[in-house]
């Protein structure tokens, strides 16, 4: 029994690594390949313009080329942030998320306020791995959905329970026929409660169009020590 179980627990990590696999390539093709794709025809443009004298509209499109790099650079610092294996186990959480925060306050308009009672004490690998993913997540759709300016994430430890929440003000949707409706292309928020799932936490998204969104997640078992 005990074995099967396993089994369906390491099958179910793979499913989810290979859906991050999928996303990452499809985010590469998508963005950055499409980047690549308008930087080079501007800069094929931008050779005419100048063999043909015309340096005013050149300028401006040097412009365009430069802005176009610009969001290259955002979109693939924040994919290494994504693939880079936090140091969860050496930092604590508390310190990984300020520096996944700070990525962003730089990147990003957003203004980030971070609540936390964590400090140095000890979550489970796993619980703080999958807490992780969450808020990056979490982070990934409010730049790429949400139009927000500000984010609020409280993460508090409370009666052995742990409580994450992240809160945007941003555009919002219709949460409930999301989760309604199957979406092979959309896997963050799926993803997200898949993980929070098999670790018996609780997960819910509470959104309504115009209204923001959050995020809370909560685990029954904290390891402390
Ligand atoms: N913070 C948010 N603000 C506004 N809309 C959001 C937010 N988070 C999610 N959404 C909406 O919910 C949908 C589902 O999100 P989800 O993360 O599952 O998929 P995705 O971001 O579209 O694709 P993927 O995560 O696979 O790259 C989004 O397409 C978006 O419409
Ligand atoms: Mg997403």
């Amino acid at each position: 029994m005990e074995d099967i179980e396993a089994r369906e627990f390491s099958k179910k990590i793979l499913t989810i690594q290979e859906e991050e696999r999928h996303r990452i390539s499809r985010d590469l093709h998508d963005e950055v390949g499409q980047f690549s794709v308008s930087l080079g025809s501007a800069l094929n443009i931008i050779e005419k313009e100048i063999s043909r004298r015309n340096f005013d509209a050149a300028l401006r499109l040097i412009q365009d080329a430069k802005n176009i790099l610009t969001e290259t650079t955002k979109k693939i610092r924040t994919l290494f942030i994504d693939l880079r294996p936090a140091e969860l186990g050496m930092l604590g959480l508390p310190s990984v998320l300020r520096e996944l925060f700070a990525h962003y306050t730089k990147t990003y308009p957003l203004n980030i306020k971070f609540k936390e009672n964590i400090g140095r004490i000890h979550i489970k690998d796993e619980v703080a791995i999958t807490l992780y993913r969450v808020i990056q997540e979490a982070f990934n759709n409010i730049v790429k959905h949400a139009r927000a300016k500000n984010v609020k994430i409280d993460l508090l430890l409370k009666q052995g329970e742990i409580n994450l929440s992240a809160e945007d003000d941003g555009v919002g949707f219709d949460a409930e026929a999301f989760f309604k409706e199957a979406n092979v292309n959309k896997l963050g928020l799926r993803g997200m409660r898949e993980r929070v799932d098999l670790l018996n936490g609780r997960f819910l998204v509470q959104s309504k169009v115009r209204n923001g969104t959050k995020i809370i997640v909560t685990f029954p078992i904290i390891e402390e020590s």
